[in-house]
């Protein structure tokens, strides 16, 4: 699959997406965020959520885990902004724009990498999780959660028809698990730590690698 993706197009896309992303998909998303914090909170030390968006997840991390936080959408990290003044967050070190595939940060320096709902709406998934890994500590962790698409059956035709639609807002409802996993293969530097299927109906997957 090629760069079908365009970045900016989705930059776009979430900064109409920013004012009322909260009421839209703060509770459809919520169940894989909070799983995916709770993996990240028992790594604890410094962690990175890309694509943090508007800041949904940062309140449920412990107070005691370091956050950094980036997203490509400046409206939806205003919010996240707002978010942590309000909350009085001081665990959030850094908030800021960038590029999930060019990640401003030194190679190592992070015990966990976190993206939630992010990975299929990047026009280059995998030069991104090759960055995720990056800048993970040896040992350290990226989770994703996301959805992962049907591999037969009526949910996976309704994808296919889904998809131009769904392009548009920067998603690709029919991103095959094949893609992560030779990614991984490919990569060479991590494992499967875990693949667990998220509500509703397993709709959604909670996916751990682990640099070696
Ligand atoms: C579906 S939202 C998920 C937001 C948040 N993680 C959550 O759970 O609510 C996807 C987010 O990824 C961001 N994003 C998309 N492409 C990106 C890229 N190339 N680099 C960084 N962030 C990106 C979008 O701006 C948006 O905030």
């Amino acid at each position: 699959m090629g760069n079908d993706i365009d970045r900016a197009g989705v930059a776009k896309a979430y900064a109409r997406w920013a004012p009322i992303y909260d009421l839209v998909f703060g509770k459809v998303f919520d169940s894989g965020r909070r799983s995916t914090i709770a993996v990240a909170d028992a790594i604890g030390g410094r962690v990175l959520d890309v694509g943090v968006g508007t800041g949904l997840s940062l309140s449920d991390y412990s107070r005691t885990t370091r956050l950094c936080g980036v997203d490509i959408s400046e409206p939806m990290l205003r919010r996240a902004q707002e978010r942590v003044r309000t909350l009085q967050l001081s665990n959030v070190d850094m908030l800021g724009v960038m590029d999930a595939k060019n990640l401003a940060f030194a190679d190592g320096f992070f015990d966990a990498v976190v993206a939630q709902y992010v990975i299929t709406a990047v026009p280059d998934p995998e030069a991104t999780l090759d960055d995720f890994v990056r800048v993970l500590k040896p040992g350290g962790e990226l989770i994703l959660v996301n959805h992962i698409g049907a591999e037969s059956g009526p949910r996976k035709l309704f994808e296919l028809a889904f998809s131009p639609i769904a392009r548009r807002l920067g998603w690709r409802p029919e991103f095959p698990w094949e893609r992560l996993s030779n990614w991984a293969a490919r990569h060479g530097g991590v494992t499967l730590a875990e693949r667990r299927p998220m509500p509703p109906l397993g709709h959604f997957s909670l996916i751990r690698f682990r640099k070696s």
